[in-house]
């Protein structure tokens, strides 16, 4: 398939997990692709695995002035973009009795302001008809005792993007959000679990198993492309059905 030929993708944290698989499926139809990090290493090794249309740049979500630099560097190399894919944040699953004030603000500067500034800034660079993706969470669907937190920070990236949905209308730019449920990347990784924390996860889940990155990344390439022209402000949850499911 070649459904971004010509196009131009930026992917936040596309050094492993979900954001790294969606780049390899980006640059597999054709894209160029922007991959961020905050771990020179990583963003090093991962663009050189993608190869020659891949374009590594370290830069924390977090920090304005990087978020700046690197639409900077876009704008001279590419000069557009047609995707975004707001892809970085950091897990906080954490009770919510013990929660600080560090946690919550390392947690929302990533989750919220991270997601919130890459856009704002990357808008003026995004064409007509371009499409912009946001990587909320099953847990801003349910409640769940450790994920107070971090199921706040994904509610709130949600409602931006029906929101932007609206506010971006006018340029023809299509905002939605992901709820991918558990899948095995570093951020949770299903072999770290011990047996029977797995099997109580799996067991919830109707696929009887966790996702591979591979399967968000084809949902994330079909939002981002025309194919989805006519969904807008929309959540789409990827979860093996975990959230809708109930197995008896
Ligand atoms: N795994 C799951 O079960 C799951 C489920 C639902 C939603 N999600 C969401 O999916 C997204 C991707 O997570 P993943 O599971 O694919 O995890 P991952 O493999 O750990 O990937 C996270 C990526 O984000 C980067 N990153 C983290 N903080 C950043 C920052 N401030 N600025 C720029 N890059 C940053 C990381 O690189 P550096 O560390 O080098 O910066 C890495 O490239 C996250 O938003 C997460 O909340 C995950």
């Amino acid at each position: 398939m070649t459904r971004f030929t010509g196009k131009t993708a930026l992917i936040t944290g596309g050094t492993s997990g979900m954001g790294l698989a969606t780049a390899h499926r980006l640059i597999a139809e054709g894209a160029h692709v922007i991959i961020t990090g905050r771990t020179p290493q990583r963003v090093d090794q991962a663009t050189a695995v993608l190869g020659p249309r891949a374009l590594g740049v370290v830069a924390d979500t977090a920090d304005l002035q990087a978020l700046d630099a690197l639409m900077n560097a876009i704008s001279t190399r590419f000069g557009r973009l047609d995707v975004v894919f707001a892809n970085a944040g950091v897990g906080a699953f954490i009770p919510f009795a013990d929660i600080t004030e560090t946690d919550f603000d390392q947690t929302v500067d990533v989750n919220v302001k991270g997601v919130f500034f890459t856009i704002q800034k990357a808008s003026p660079l995004i064409a007509e008809n371009g499409s912009i993706v946001i990587n909320a969470s099953w847990t801003l669907h349910r409640g769940n005792g450790v994920l107070t937190l971090y199921s706040a920070t994904k509610a709130a990236v949600h409602n931006l993007a029906r929101t932007l949905a609206a506010d971006l209308a006018p340029r023809a730019i299509r905002v939605n959000s992901i709820s991918p449920g558990y899948i095995d990347t570093p951020m949770y990784p299903a072999a770290a679990l011990g047996e029977t924390e797995a099997a109580a996860i799996t067991g919830r889940i109707a696929a009887g198993r966790f996702g591979r990155p591979e399967e968000i990344a084809t949902a994330v390439a079909f939002l981002a492309s025309h194919e989805a022209s006519y969904i807008n402000g929309q959540d789409l949850v990827i979860d093996g059905g975990l959230v809708n499911a109930i197995l008896a």
